[in-house]
């Protein structure tokens, strides 16, 4: 069971934690932009921050770096930062000496809703996306709003669709708040430490009934079986799109697929696309394009035998895992998504 706290007090926590247990060293790990966000630890580890280095070889810096500071398996390490740095730093903690306890402070909104929680692990390899890993949850992690009034834009809105995935999935009325978010509007911490809260619990719940994915799990991919079509294809054509942009147009996809399949209400349908048309625009494809989406879709690492299956909706908070759809429908669908951007 992960411990989460939710504050905006980030020291007091920390000092906390730290307090809790008998460690003999604290070990920090950042990147080059969150070893920033608070004052300098004695023994912190930095590494170059951006996806790109989610790789063995600064993990491999990282456990030198262990060695260095004398970490043992009495010590705590904390992870501070967005995705990356929870993703390299648990799995560094976890494989060292094998396992070290560590916690994690995620950064950013993505970091906080998503990536920090849950046990995953992991690095990319042979460029291949989070390809090693392992299921090693932190035993505690602070969630704080704090961070977010440096973190840029886009970065701010491509969380937020993790968060909007969440609400699909549990909470109708959540669902509609989070519709009037204004992304230009000063951030207001005490509301969205309070969504933060909501979203989270939902993927622990989840997460909870089904640690290891075999089945309920795969609800969270709720969105992505097209977005990771649309943010593969962006890669792949050297015009990368942020995660969460890929994600908001696989909801929306996936929402009308939702509403083909399983009559899923089109005025929640319209108002999700709404939203995405206001804040996340820029949609890079056109009909020429689906033939080589689909074939990403049939190769998603969570689909079976070239089927293409996605989690559906029948309506807000009531999800079906597996559900087969055909490239008529996806095809359909992606019209509808871009009729709608
Ligand atoms: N383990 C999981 O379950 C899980 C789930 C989702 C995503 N992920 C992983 O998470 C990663 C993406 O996470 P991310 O979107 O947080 O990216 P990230 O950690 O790469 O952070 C994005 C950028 O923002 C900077 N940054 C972080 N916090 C900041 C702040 N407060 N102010 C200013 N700049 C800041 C970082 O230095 C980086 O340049 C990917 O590697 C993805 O695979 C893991």
């Amino acid at each position: 069971m992960q411990n989460l706290i939710f504050t905006n007090d980030v020291e007091g926590a920390i000092e906390r934690l730290i307090a809790s247990g008998d460690h003999n060293i604290t070990a920090w790990i950042a990147d080059t932009n969150t070893a920033r966000l608070m004052p300098a630890p004695p023994h912190l580890i930095t590494i170059p921050d951006g996806d790109s280095n989610k790789t063995l070889e600064t993990v491999c810096r990282v456990w030198d770096e262990m060695e260095r500071f004398g970490v043992t398996r009495h010590s705590l390490i904390v992870n501070l930062g967005g995705g990356m740095v929870c993703d390299l730093g648990g799995f560094a903690a976890a494989t060292f000496k094998r396992g070290v306890r560590f916690i994690n402070v995620p950064t950013t909104l993505l970091g906080a809703v998503d990536a920090a929680v849950g046990g995953k692990t992991g690095l990319n390899y042979n460029g291949l996306k989070n390809e090693i890993g392992a299921f090693a949850p932190a035993s505690d992690i602070i969630i704080s709003t704090r961070f977010f009034d440096t973190l840029p834009l886009p970065e701010m809105k491509s969380g937020f669709a993790e968060v909007l995935k969440h609400a699909m999935l549990s909470d109708r009325a959540e669902f509609l708040h989070l519709l009037d978010h204004d992304f230009s509007a000063p951030i207001n911490h005490d509301d969205l430490l309070e969504r933060l809260q909501h979203s989270v619990q939902v993927k622990v719940n989840i997460v909870a009934r089904d640690p290891n994915e075999q089945g309920e799990r795969k609800a969270l991919n709720l969105g992505h079986t097209v977005g990771h079509a649309f943010e593969s294809l962006a890669m792949k054509r050297g015009k990368p799109v942020p995660h969460g942009y890929a994600v908001a147009w696989g909801l929306v996809t996936e929402a009308v697929l939702s509403h083909l399949l399983l009559k899923f209400p089109s005025d929640d349908v319209h108002r999700l696309g709404n939203f995405t048309r206001d804040n996340y625009r820029d949609f890079p494809f056109t009909c020429d394009d689906y033939h080589e989406l689909l074939d990403l879709m049939r190769h998603d690492k969570k689909s079976r035998d070239g089927e293409i299956t996605c989690t559906l909706l029948t309506a807000i908070g009531d999800y079906h895992i597996d559900q087969t759809v055909t490239p008529d429908d996806v095809a359909a669908a992606l019209d509808i998504l871009r009729d709608h951007l």
